[in-house]
């Protein structure tokens, strides 16, 4: 049944975020959005909520162990427990080669996109089990992690595999207990992701990729949906490829 559910969207204020809310907002009913941003909340606070549901915002800067635990904190006070998680937080798109190793901006992002995710899902995951009502977590990997990595992608494709491992491990860990946890691989999206990229690297992408276009949020939103509905019940440890065919395992 979609309804009274409580998602938690980590970067629902990415434009990938933005559109979920606004699908998630149609198929359910009675829910609670908690939504997390990190730079700014006028994107979201523009949403307009329907069918009973309503949205809390939450702002952190899931790189800080003290903001995550204040979101945390924030949640507990609340009375706020998730049945459905969605993690999609990531530092800024950038090629990096071997030469341009840099270990602090990839400890960076792998705070923002691992240690936070497992710190919180370590505050909520035993719950979600607990209820055994197929309480749901998606993490948004990348086609990175899938198979054939891109040139030139050494820390997002290190990240986004070590996010992939995460979730392979929780859902053998957690299998039987009536807990889906799966992630999407989309490949390349036009979002505000890709802002700090030369334009022309994304239009080499676009064209060689089956339709000559790269993904909108739209092509990859209804994966994520289905991960978080009913109808993946019987999933769990699934990374789905969501590419278009760029990538074929
Ligand atoms: N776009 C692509 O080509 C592509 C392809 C495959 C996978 N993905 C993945 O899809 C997910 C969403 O991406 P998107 O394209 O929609 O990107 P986006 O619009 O740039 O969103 C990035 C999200 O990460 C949040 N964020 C950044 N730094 C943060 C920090 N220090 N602490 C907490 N949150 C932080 C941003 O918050 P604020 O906006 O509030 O700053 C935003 O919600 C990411 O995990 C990305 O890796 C993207």
């Amino acid at each position: 049944m979609n309804n009274n559910k409580v998602f938690l969207i980590l970067g629902a204020s990415s434009d990938l975020g933005l559109a979920l809310v606004r699908k998630l907002n149609e198929d359910y009913t009675d829910s609670t959005f908690c939504l997390h941003y990190h730079s700014s909340s006028e994107a979201l606070e523009a949403l307009p909520f329907s069918n009973g549901n309503r949205s809390l915002l939450f702002q952190a800067d899931l790189s800080s162990d003290t903001d995550v635990q204040v979101l945390l904190d924030d949640l507990a006070a609340k009375e706020l427990s998730p049945t459905h998680i969605v993690h999609l937080c990531a530092s800024k798109m950038m090629y990096t080669k071997l030469k341009d190793f840099d270990a602090e901006r990839l400890d960076k992002n792998v705070r923002i996109q691992v240690y936070s995710f497992v710190r919180i899902l370590k505050a909520f995951l035993p719950g979600m089990a607990k209820r055994k009502e197929y309480d749901k977590v998606v993490a948004v990997i990348s086609s990175v992690a899938s198979g054939k990595p891109p040139k030139s992608m050494l820390e997002y494709t290190a990240v986004k595999s070590m996010l992939l491992g995460v979730i392979k491990q929780l859902a053998a860990d957690y299998e039987g207990k009536k807990v889906c946890i799966n992630g999407v691989s989309p490949s390349m999206i036009e979002t505000k992701f890709l802002s700090d990229l030369d334009p022309r690297l994304v239009e080499m992408a676009a064209e060689v990729s089956p339709e000559n276009r790269n993904a909108k949020p739209e092509d990859i939103v209804p994966a994520i949906a289905f991960l978080l509905s009913e109808d993946s019940n019987y999933m769990n440890g699934v990374n789905l490829n969501v590419s278009n065919g760029s990538v074929i395992i």
